[in-house]
């Protein structure tokens, strides 16, 4: 009797703690993310949940006085009430609020300083984590664009492995589930250097990462020729959307921890000749971003590009490097391909009647 109580308490001692550690190791399923910008005009209750596994709430501050997460006046409303929104539509799709966004230098200095010392970071965690729960998030998210010296990356491989400490020890205190942990992170070495990311940490203590796959040849910075903005592929050059996940693998985040960042807007711009409108063309300028909606309603003539896994469509002088349900449906079967964990859609209100968002959906499958 007594042997057999001292060996099942051995076993089950062992298997609770296999269990705790699968807990963390194996909980994703595939991911169909879409961001909800709240500066983008989309009602909350105009989001049709049905295409999407986890919907971003975007974007908590970062008050740098206090190092901690706030939610602006103008969108408490809409934030407190996103999930009981969007769960009434699809019960099982999940939110995240995500914190910060592509402000640029002086919001990711922010995140910076605030990472750099323990009591910053414990007022951030603590704050992030009652926020999430008084407003019945289900995940936090973030977006700290982008972490560029090394002390960048020791101070985030700290925060994030405090931060999971802290939703393991709320979740067992609450018996809530445990707040999902997410970061979106660049893309490309060619708008970010990717080794300013502490890999181990975040394959150790995030649920997973959305990889800002895009905005790799803007219309901004290469005004004088046509180009792809997100290729999957690039076979004259360095940078493309496979070139940043491969690089993402070899910071030693496993592939079933990334997602694929696919834009819903392109970039435009004016050709030399009306007559000359593929890909790397003369150009005139560059005439900024312009969502997806707006590029199909213009009525050009749309290509897809298989070599770069691009479309792009042109009417007169008028020319747009974008993502079509083309692209999109070949970048989510390479996703799928390649045991990624699914990708996001930065951001949802630029889609078409949802042309992209159920696209990814069908092609992602089950
Ligand atoms: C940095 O954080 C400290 C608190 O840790 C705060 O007092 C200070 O204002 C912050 N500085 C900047 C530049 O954000
Ligand atoms: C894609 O565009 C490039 C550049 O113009 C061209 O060389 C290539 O043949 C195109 N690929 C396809 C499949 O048309």
């Amino acid at each position: 009797m007594a042997y057999f109580k001292k060996h099942s308490f051995l076993l089950i001692s062992t298997l609770l703690v296999i269990f705790l550690q699968l807990q963390f190791s194996s909980t994703n399923a595939a991911v169909k993310g879409g961001y909800w910008y709240s500066d983008s005009g989309l009602a909350v209750s105009d989001i049709d949940p049905s295409y999407f596994t986890h919907l971003f709430c975007a974007f908590a501050n970062l008050d740098s006085s206090t190092n901690t997460v706030t939610i602006s006046s103008a969108n408490a409303a809409r934030f407190s009430t996103f999930t009981q929104t969007v769960q009434a539509k699809s019960s099982s799709v999940k939110t995240l609020l995500s914190i910060g966004g592509g402000e640029g230098l002086p919001l990711a200095n922010k995140f910076a300083n605030m990472s750099s010392q323990a009591s910053s970071r414990k007022s951030f965690i603590d704050s992030s984590i009652q926020l999430a729960r008084s407003n019945n998030f289900n995940g936090l998210d973030l977006d700290w664009e982008y972490p560029s010296k090394d002390t960048d990356k020791t101070n985030f491989g700290l925060l994030i492995k405090e931060w999971r400490a802290a939703v393991v020890k709320e979740s067992s205190s609450s018996g809530e589930t445990a707040l999902l942990l997410t970061a979106a992170v660049g893309g490309s070495d060619q708008i970010t250097g990717l080794k300013y990311y502490p890999g181990q940490d975040i394959a150790n203590n995030l649920d997973w990462v959305n990889v800002m796959t895009y905005d790799l040849f803007i219309s901004d910075s290469y005004p004088t020729s046509t180009q792809p903005p997100a290729p999957l592929k690039n076979p004259t050059g360095q940078f493309s959307v496979d070139e940043g996940i491969t690089t993402w693998i070899g910071l030693g985040v496993p592939k079933n921890k990334l997602a694929l960042g696919l834009p819903a807007y392109g970039y435009k711009w004016s050709l030399s000749d009306p007559n000359k409108h593929g890909l790397f063309d003369k150009a005139t300028q560059g005439l900024g971003a312009v969502k997806y909606k707006d590029i199909i309603n213009v009525g050009a003539q749309v290509v897809y590009n298989s070599t770069y896994v691009t479309n792009y469509a042109y009417k007169g002088t008028d020319w747009y490097g974008y993502d079509d349900t083309q692209s999109i449906s070949a970048k989510v079967s390479y996703a799928k391909q390649n045991g990624l964990l699914g990708y996001f859609f930065w951001h949802i209100e630029q889609d078409s009647n949802w042309a992209l968002s159920s696209t990814a959906s069908q092609t992602l499958g089950a």
